[in-house]
């Protein structure tokens, strides 16, 4: 019983457990840090954050390829339904149990439209309790005090954005880490645009200085086991 935390740059993970493989916020083509291509990447879920093309990506086409189920939010699923692919549609505050083990949709305070303009609902995270370990993947969010709602269900890996701009950044991640009490934080969404460029390393160093979380940076195609 392991899970397995890979990096595909950006915010895409892939998480493997003896059940299945998720897939998260699959953006491959035009992300010049991923290390895999849409092509060759066979989920058993697919699980989209919002519907910006930085975190949406590739998920229609892996979708129809695959026949992986598509888990988001309503608006997203209806989209991605409408476009051929199998999903199973929640939203905030919602949780499910699958096959796999539990989701459920956490706050995301963001935006959610698709690269055409749709409505793309209520951007989220994802808390996921796999295996007996509990994930948190917080999507694209500011920092936000209901963290610490989320950081009392005991996580023991939060993936984590530091770019600023769009997103919190290295001082709120700070904050973040404090109300989420992760053992392992997994920072993402850096250096893929130069708006969004950091110094991870420095971040990282911050984190182990001030927290009591385990800083992780993940090369592309590198793991963690949780
Ligand atoms: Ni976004
Ligand atoms: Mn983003």
């Amino acid at each position: 019983m392991t899970v397995e935390i890979t990096y595909h740059g950006h915010s895409c993970f892939s998480i493997r457990t003896d059940q299945a493989h998720l897939l998260i916020d699959p953006f491959l083509s035009g992300n010049q840090y991923a290390d895999v291509s849409p092509d060759e990447i066979n989920p058993d879920y697919i699980l989209v954050s919002h519907a910006h093309g930085d975190h949406l990506g590739d998920a229609l086409p892996i979708a129809k390829r695959t026949g992986a189920v598509v888990i988001s939010n309503f608006e997203i699923c209806n989209y991605l339904t409408d476009r051929g692919a199998i999903t199973h549609g929640m939203h905030l505050g919602g949780e499910r149990q699958f096959p796999f083990g539990a989701v459920k949709l956490t706050i995301a305070h963001h935006g959610s439209s698709f690269p055409d303009g749709t409505y793309g609902g209520n951007p989220c995270g994802f808390l996921l309790r796999l295996e007996g370990k509990t994930l948190y993947f917080a999507g694209d969010t500011a920092l936000f005090y209901a963290m610490g709602l989320y950081g009392a269900e005991g996580i023991d890996v939060a993936m984590l954005p530091i770019g600023d701009n769009f997103t919190m950044g290295p001082k709120d991640v700070i904050k973040a880490v404090e109300f989420l009490q992760p053992q392992t934080a997994i920072l993402m969404h850096y250096d893929t645009f130069d708006v969004i460029a950091q110094d991870a390393r420095s971040v990282a160093n911050a984190i182990a200085e001030q927290t009591h979380a385990r800083p992780v940076l993940l090369a592309p195609g590198e793991s963690l086991t949780a």
